[in-house]
């Protein structure tokens, strides 16, 4: 009869040749970690040009509200150009709107309107926009917030864009 242990018999492989690697295996190995590479690297070149491609687009125009839904010193959340891209709406006076993306420029703090300091207001850092035109007034944001092109067409108000800068 044999001392060593049944475990043994079931689990014949030794502890030095547990470690020990094939070259078919090590080359296998090699094709699937560069296999999964190359399928990332291609991954990220068609999302590149996904977003080229969606640059050259005109932007939608998108009904944002109805004049009389905002009274003057007013402000109405809205997303633009898509869904998940939250903007302000503004009603600076009875003939003027102007809207801009909410995300701070600094660090993507949400900003508020204080329409009697007629400014957006980044509670995080204390940082100040102009109203009329998203520039930076004080704080620590690093560029004026992107501006929405904005056209009142009747009773309505409507973004059509953003502005250049
Ligand atoms: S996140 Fe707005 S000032 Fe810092």
């Amino acid at each position: 009869m044999s001392d060593a242990p049944a475990w043994k018999d079931d689990f014949p492989v030794s502890w030095v040749d547990d470690h020990y690697v094939t070259r078919r295996e090590f080359t296998k190995s090699l094709v699937l970690v560069s296999g999964a590479a190359c399928a990332a690297n291609g991954a990220v070149l068609a999302l590149g040009a996904a977003e080229r491609a969606q640059e050259g687009k005109p932007l939608p125009e998108v009904r944002v509200a109805a004049r009389r839904d905002l009274p003057v010193g007013g402000a109405l959340r809205f997303d633009y150009p898509e869904a998940g891209r939250p903007c302000l709406l503004l009603r600076l006076d009875e003939e003027r709107f102007a809207a801009f993306g909410q995300k701070c420029t600094h660090l993507g703090c949400p900003v508020l309107y204080r329409p009697q300091e007629q400014v957006l207001h980044c509670p995080c850092h204390e940082g100040f926009f102009k109203a009329a035109d998203g520039t930076v007034l004080s704080g620590p944001p690093p560029r004026p917030l992107p501006q929405v092109k904005i056209e009142v067409r009747g009773d309505e108000v409507w973004a059509t864009g953003l502005v250049r800068r």
